[in-house]
């Protein structure tokens, strides 16, 4: 038996504030860690009050944020601990680097309609971006670049969190990530 352990992979989400990322990667987490496999999950607030403290939402610092996270991921998936990650993330060209860096590299494009993410406002965030009270908001006064080619799309608006996760779980399992 080989004394390598191989490279945990990245299951990273991608999508608009409220799309459902976070709610989709802590099932995931939950379902990973049920059939023992070594995960660790990382989400955008709570990477913003350690990790990335300080950083704003120009696209300089959301690259920024993104990188770090990905060099997390990578120091972490070269141990075997798999990582499940939900950030915005909103530009393509951070995303990229993140496939060339990273060995098991899953783009998840979590693809809520603005309108949806409006609706639901979760944090009442929406509501204060439109009336102008918060500056460079994903969707709203900053842009988001939809993923070109995603390894998997998700439909919060028309898929349960359930059937979400488990096409997650599918995808892994399919790709050789889990048994
Ligand atoms: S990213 O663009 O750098 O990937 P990240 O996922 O870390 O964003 O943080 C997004 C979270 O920060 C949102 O879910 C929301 O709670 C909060 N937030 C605060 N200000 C903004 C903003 N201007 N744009 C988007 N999200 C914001």
């Amino acid at each position: 038996m080989s004394n390598f352990k191989s490279p945990g992979f990245t299951c990273w989400l991608t999508g608009l504030s409220g799309a459902g990322k976070s709610t989709i990667a802590i099932e995931v987490t939950r379902a990973l860690e049920q059939l023992s496999v070594p995960c660790e999950y990382l989400d955008g607030d709570v990477i913003r009050t350690n990790l990335s403290k300080g950083l704003s939402f120009s696209r300089e610092d959301r690259n920024i944020n993104v990188a770090r996270v990905g060099y997390v991921c990578r120091l972490l998936n070269k141990h075997g601990i798999n990582t499940v990650v939900a950030l915005i993330s909103p530009y393509q060209d951070a995303r990229e680097q993140l496939k060339l860096q990273i060995p098991n590299f899953i783009e998840v494009y979590v693809d809520t309609p603005l309108d949806v993410c409006i609706t639901r406002d979760v944090k009442g965030l929406y509501k204060k971006a439109l009336a102008g009270d918060i500056a460079e908001f994903t969707g709203i006064s900053s842009p988001y670049e939809p993923p070109l080619n995603p390894d998997l799309i998700l439909k919060t608006h028309k898929e349960t969190i359930n059937e979400c996760v488990e096409k997650v779980l599918t995808y892994l399992h399919n790709q050789g990530q889990i048994r």
